[in-house]
């Protein structure tokens, strides 16, 4: 069924077509249909992704920038054009401003080790917010014992939306960097991404929007959003493991020191020094995942064929259906209540570990995740140790948030 109206050109979004295109939607899971729905921690990825993965190995195999053989030259023109895919995707102007990394903790890692070590800006605060990954949360850590800089924090309050008064408070002291995650995978929650890049931008302060979970719901657009860096994952916008995206402003990537050392990421090399390589592989030591790059451009194609509109109408559908189903259940907390969320639903039962609720919940063959997200700050402000999350990709369907709550509403029951 299509909840959304649908752009000229773009295939119509029909879910029950979707589900066709994702080979593994038609699993049984002890003995039921599966639902999938921890689209958070990763995505199904659709027979393109996969076809154009078996076909890069059984045609087109080879290292890239590195031989003049055939092989070489046809592989390194498919991953550059894997290249302008992505930028044509997040709508970057440059070519050179799209880092391949292994996925988002990787290129939040880079910015840290890079420009977070450079000494361009005066101020050494980075300023981050309590609803981080810890992948958001770390890397500023290491960054922090080694060069004596400040974490600062933004606080959330208790339906987990920011604090946009003490995040004014906390800009106009300065900063390194804001590095702001723009979806929350916790609590769903989506920042005012818009809002919070001008105030940062006011005090020159350079920001970093982790984008793992955000690009995959909504049109993104580096240039209107003004990020200095945008990072996300190819695993979770239905592409392969082991390749992600950081994207950056050329003048600052320019600035940057490179991060790993290795090939192709040199001009010159002898004893004594060596000079680095120009954008982006400055930043690209060592032969990169080239089948990840080539799947992901293919997962970034399958989805630029519907109207990203009519996706994300689709999936808040799901999201509220989903609140709504548990909210009824009674017994159900939501932690995370912003008035702006996506992709996500978490939730705990009283006196019921949500290990416990997810294990019910496989027997019925329903995914979810359970645990603390990588975000044991966001446990600790709200006083739990883990929380179930219920998490939507385009494929899901308002039966399966049916099944999801029926089986949930039993296992409350038999647990409870
Ligand atoms: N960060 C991923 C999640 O939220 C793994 O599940």
């Amino acid at each position: 069924m299509s909840v959304a109206a649908n752009i000229p050109g773009c295939r119509e979004f029909n879910v029950d077509h979707v589900r066709a295109d994702f080979p593994i939607l038609g699993s049984m899971i002890h003995g039921r249909p599966l639902v999938y729905l921890d689209n958070a921690a990763t995505t199904q990825k659709p027979r393109s992704v996969i076809d154009a993965l078996v076909n890069y190995y059984e045609t087109s195999n080879a290292n890239i920038h590195r031989a003049v053989h055939q092989l070489s030259e046809r592989a390194t023109a498919m991953h550059d054009a894997a290249r302008e895919t992505i930028r044509r995707f997040i709508n970057a102007r440059h070519v050179e401003e799209i880092i391949f990394t292994r996925g988002t903790t990787e290129a939040i890692n880079l910015v840290a080790a890079t420009y977070g070590i450079s000494a361009s800006s005066s101020n050494n605060s980075i300023i981050i917010t309590a609803m981080e990954h810890h992948s958001n949360i770390v890397p500023w850590q290491l960054l922090a014992e080694r060069t004596g800089a400040t974490l600062k924090v933004i606080p959330i309050d208790k339906d987990g939306v920011l604090d946009l008064h003490a995040a004014a408070a906390l800009l106009a002291e300065g900063g390194k960097i804001l590095s702001i995650v723009h979806i929350s995978n916790a609590l769903g929650t989506v920042n005012p991404i818009n809002q919070l890049i001008q105030m940062a931008h006011q005090h020159n302060i350079p920001v970093l929007v982790d984008g793992a979970q955000s690009v995959q719901h909504m049109k993104i657009n580096v240039q209107e959003l003004d990020a200095d860096f945008f990072a996300f994952s190819g695993h979770k916008i239905y592409g392969p493991t082991g390749i992600g995206v950081l994207y950056g402003r050329r003048e600052i990537l320019n600035q940057m020191p490179p991060f790993n050392g290795g090939g192709d990421m040199i001009r010159t090399v002898t004893f004594e020094k060596s000079t680095w390589n120009d954008l982006p592989y400055k930043f690209e030591a060592g032969t990169p995942d080239i089948a990840g790059a080539i799947g992901l451009a293919a997962a970034l194609d399958y989805l630029s064929q519907f109207d990203m509109e009519a996706i994300a109408a689709h999936e808040h559908d799901l999201l509220t259906y989903a609140t709504n189903g548990l909210n009824a259940l009674g017994k159900i907390r939501i932690i995370g209540n912003a008035p702006e969320k996506s992709g996500a639903v978490s939730f705990v039962v009283d006196g019921v570990h949500p290990h416990d609720l997810g294990t019910f919940l496989d027997h019925d063959g329903i995914a979810i995740r359970t645990g603390h997200h990588c975000a044991q700050p966001v446990m600790d402000y709200f006083n739990i140790p883990a929380t179930a999350r219920a998490s939507f990709g385009l494929y899901n369907t308002r039966e399966e948030v049916e099944v999801f709550c029926q089986s949930l509403e039993r296992t409350i029951k038999i647990l409870s």
